[in-house]
């Protein structure tokens, strides 16, 4: 698929005061400093879109950049941030659940992972508690270009083995990515143009 035209809408933390269009759109959540505005810049072909940061917890808000102008993309504050309280790092800042439980429009969820890390519990509770909640959603592998393919094959499996110990029945389907080399570019924007092609039919 080809970006022609990707342009920041609104932020806000107030699910209802979302863009009202009825487009699909595509949500992009993960832990603070996975690199999910990255991504965003790296897709979109855009350097500054979205606002990236070394520091984690930069995304603040619920963020809309519409696409070809009939779709969006969202990027959302990351969580497990240790600047707030224990208790909101356990739980979601609730607009962010909320936002994923009120959102009619919300086509795709992307869950971002790091691809250096070994499986993280937070991750894990984000994914049941979507899981709970019938939210489709896919898995990305973050910052690629960080580790040897060998590592990265490997970290993938040990990621397979405990999702699926982890009462899933089948892995999702997944991506490898890397905002600097630009790996899995193409495959995501793909995956997403079909789907807003299905959604036309
Ligand atoms: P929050 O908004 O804080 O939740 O973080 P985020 O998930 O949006 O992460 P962000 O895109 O701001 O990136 C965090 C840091 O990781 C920045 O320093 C990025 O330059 C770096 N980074 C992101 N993606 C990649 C990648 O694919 N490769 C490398 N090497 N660095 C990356
Ligand atoms: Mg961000």
């Amino acid at each position: 698929m080809k970006i022609k035209t990707a342009v920041f809408e609104i932020s806000n933390s107030d699910v209802s005061k979302c863009p009202k269009e009825r487009i699909p759109e595509y949500a992009f959540i993960g832990r603070s400093n996975v690199g999910k505005s990255s991504l965003i810049n790296m897709l979109t072909n855009h350097s500054k879109l979205a606002k990236t940061s070394g520091t984690p917890g930069k995304t603040q808000l619920i963020n809309h950049f519409k696409i070809n102008e009939n779709w969006f993309l969202v990027d959302l504050p990351g969580y497990g941030y240790a600047r707030v309280s224990k208790k909101t790092k356990r739980t979601f800042q609730s607009f962010i659940k909320n936002y994923f439980l009120q959102r009619e429009q919300l086509i795709g969820t992307f869950v971002l992972i790091d691809s250096r890390h070994e499986p993280q519990r937070i991750d894990m509770d984000f994914m049941e508690f979507l899981g709970e909640n019938q939210i489709p959603f896919c898995i990305i592998f973050t910052k690629a270009d960080k580790l040897t393919p060998n590592k990265l094959k490997k970290n993938i499996e040990i990621y397979k083995t405990k999702l699926l110990e982890d009462s899933w029945d089948i892995f999702p389907d997944y991506f490898v990515t890397s905002s600097t080399s630009k790996e899995g570019r193409d495959s995501v924007l793909d995956f997403i143009a079909k789907i807003n092609e299905q959604l036309k039919e």
